[in-house]
């Protein structure tokens, strides 16, 4: 660690957290009273402030607006009874925040400093982390360029920023998903691997149309063939197959998920075999009719473990288990709920 960051503070004189309705939290909707905000330039971060909520003023000549350079992060903190208050494992979306700036050709945050910064900010807004079942603070760090200029150039100066606010469940109910055979979201020597605003971008009109043929998500495959899934929306692919945890390995067009990681340490901790592998199409479609397909689920932060009810390919559906019988997701979901809200030992050093 290096020494304390030196935050400027300014506390709002209008704070909202009593008008707050802790009972009906649509993900992303309702934001904490303050955020951080931190400048980059003449390579260096500085002018490190937390203040309330709300509008900033920005040039419409920004080159984030016009030519996409920005990224973000997702993680989540937790309330446990006794009034301690934990992050899940903020180093590792620190890797991928410096990973994703590398890509966009961004400047890089010391994991210290971008700990810190975090925890700085959840501390003043932590009457806001909901203490439900199923409930958290989500965290939102991301980093956009601020040059106002329009020669397709890298910016020189930046702006991290970090939002916070109360979330419940990101799905409410088992996930229909249909796996994409024409659209992609990403391809080798890509960003696929980042969190790069455009690639949410670009996998917008696909989901509209998926949404408007009745699915909730889409399984994005390849972008050579689509014979080899690659990730489920906006979370991680994964899958019990013959009584392994089969899901594709990372690379130029996968994000290294977080909760995919720790999804896959559980696994591992209690000898279930783990394969990260390519994962054909007709490797899952043959499992969802012999049935040794036992287990499937989306894994992110904002999405924890999502289970897949039925999944279509090419215009025919094949319905799983009902997810309240399936031991290995059940099984994760009741562990990383007790380490994550206080109830069992922290013995992987999750919590920070
Ligand atoms: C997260 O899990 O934090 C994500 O990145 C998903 C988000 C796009 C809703």
């Amino acid at each position: 660690m290096t020494e304390t960051l030196d935050i400027q503070i300014t506390k709002t004189t209008q704070p909202r957290l009593q008008e707050t309705d802790f009972d009906n939290l649509p993900f992303g909707k309702t934001f904490s009273d303050h955020m951080l905000m931190v400048d980059y330039a003449d390579g260096e971060w500085k002018n490190f402030q937390i203040l309330p909520y709300g509008d900033i003023s920005l040039s419409p000549a920004i080159s984030a607006l016009h030519y996409g350079q920005a990224f973000f992060e997702g993680i989540k903190a937790y309330k446990h009874e006794d009034g301690k208050v934990v992050i899940f494992r903020p180093e590792k979306n620190a890797e991928r925040f410096n990973r994703s700036a590398e890509r966009l050709c961004m400047p890089t945050i010391p994991e210290d400093i971008f700990v810190q910064s975090i925890a700085a900010l959840v501390d003043i807004d932590r009457g806001w982390i909901p203490t439900k079942a199923n409930h958290a603070l989500y965290i939102r760090p991301f980093m956009f360029a601020t040059d106002p200029y329009l020669g397709v150039q890298a910016s020189t100066t930046y702006k991290y920023m970090v939002l916070t606010g109360p979330v419940g469940p990101y799905f409410s109910k088992p996930l229909r998903v249909k796996i994409e055979s024409h659209y992609t979201r990403a391809a080798q020597g890509g960003m696929g691997f980042a969190k790069a605003a455009g690639n949410y971008a670009s996998s917008m009109m696909p989901a509209k149309k998926a949404v408007e043929e009745g699915f909730d998500q889409i399984i994005w495959t390849d972008g050579s063939n689509h014979e080899y899934i690659e990730e489920m929306g906006a979370a991680n692919a994964m899958f019990i197959l013959d009584g392994k945890l089969v899901t594709p390995s990372t690379g130029d067009t996968i994000l290294k998920g977080v909760t995919r990681d720790t999804v896959i340490k559980l696994a591992q901790a209690w000898g279930i075999p783990v394969e990260e592998r390519k994962v054909a199409v007709a490797e899952i479609i043959d499992a969802a009719k012999n049935g040794t397909l036992t287990d499937a689920f989306g894994a992110g932060t904002a999405a924890t473990i999502a289970p897949v009810g039925s999944i279509n390919y090419n215009g025919e559906e094949f319905t799983l288990s009902d997810p309240l019988t399936r031991e290995f997701s059940q099984k994760v979901l009741k562990t990383l709920d007790d380490i994550r809200y206080g109830r069992a030992e922290d013995t992987y050093g999750w919590n920070y």
